[in-house]
């Protein structure tokens, strides 16, 4: 990675995601350019980030060298995209942009960067720890060089899907919202403990050491979710009358129905 790459918005995910690459030694710090909005961001930036990276503010004259970086992360919240314009006068060819935000299709960006080459990217939270998950759909006319390019940035801290842009909004809704229904469902459960008497720090410790063990088991054993619901349920027993208060309360419909809803809230976005 010896090319420039601009940041265009360096919050929690850019940082996420360009920090490790700095970590190995992929990119030298002085070949990061990044621009954000606020000047607290900026100041912030040049004096806590661990690496000295070239930092600018939004619609400052300096900010416009982020247009010469052949390579760019497009990182803003959706709401924030109408702000940024790409440079009436760029001189590079092959030039790449990365977009992470939710919903803003191929097309749109295409439209909005016609200097550009686009790839849509849906990616999530836990890459923050690096154990994200991150699925990719290509623009039109893509070279090899963008493709590897687009891959080295996110393959330090997450597993990569490839896909046809149409399943993207559904992988943002199982990979992207799935995680806050996690920490929701973590939350119930842990009530449940706290219910029958249990800190609640034990209750959430239990609760997301049991998950942890829950997927381990089902994947080393390559067990299937009912063989495992089966392998727990005895005739009578405990986790019976939890399934049936569950399954009383359309516990699986409303599950289901909070991905297709988080699906079509993507969709509409764009
Ligand atoms: N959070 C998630 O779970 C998640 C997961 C996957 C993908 N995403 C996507 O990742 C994107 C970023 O999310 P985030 O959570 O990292 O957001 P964030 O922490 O709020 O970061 C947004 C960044 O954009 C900057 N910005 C705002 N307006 C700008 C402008 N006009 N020009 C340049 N920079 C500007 C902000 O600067 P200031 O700080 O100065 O305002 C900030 O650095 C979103 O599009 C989101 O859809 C988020």
């Amino acid at each position: 990675m010896t090319d420039k790459i601009a940041i265009i918005g360096f919050g929690n995910i850019a940082n996420a995601i360009i920090t490790p690459i700095l970590d190995k030694k992929l990119i030298h710090p002085e070949n990061v350019y990044c621009v954000v909005n606020s000047e607290k961001s900026l100041k912030h930036i040049k004096e806590n980030y661990k690496y000295s990276i070239n930092v600018y503010k939004s619609c400052s004259e300096d900010s416009k060298i982020i247009w010469d970086c052949k390579y760019k992360l497009l990182s803003v919240k959706p709401q924030h995209l109408k702000d940024i314009t790409e440079a009436d006068n760029i001189k590079t060819k092959d030039n790449l942009l990365v977009s992470i935000l939710a919903g803003v299709s191929i097309n749109r960006l295409t439209q909005k960067f016609p200097n550009h080459q686009c790839v849509r990217v849906v990616t999530n939270i836990p890459i923050t720890v690096g154990k994200g998950l991150t699925g990719i759909a290509w623009g039109e006319n893509l070279t090899k060089d963008q493709k590897q390019f687009t891959k080295k940035l996110f393959e330090n801290t997450s597993k990569i899907y490839e896909f046809n842009e149409d399943y993207l909004d559904i992988f943002l809704a199982l990979t992207s919202s799935g995680p806050a229904i996690i920490a929701l469902i973590i939350e119930a459960l842990s009530d449940g403990g706290l219910s029958g008497g249990l800190s609640k720090i034990l209750s959430e410790e239990l609760v997301m050491e049991m998950i942890l063990g829950t997927v381990n088991l089902i994947k080393e054993k390559k067990l299937t979710t009912s063989e495992l619901k089966n392998l727990v349920t005895s005739p009578g027993g405990t986790t019976i009358a939890a399934l049936r208060v569950l399954e009383k309360k359309s516990i699986r419909s409303a599950l289901i129905e909070s991905i297709v809803s988080a699906s079509h809230r993507s969709k509409e976005f764009n």
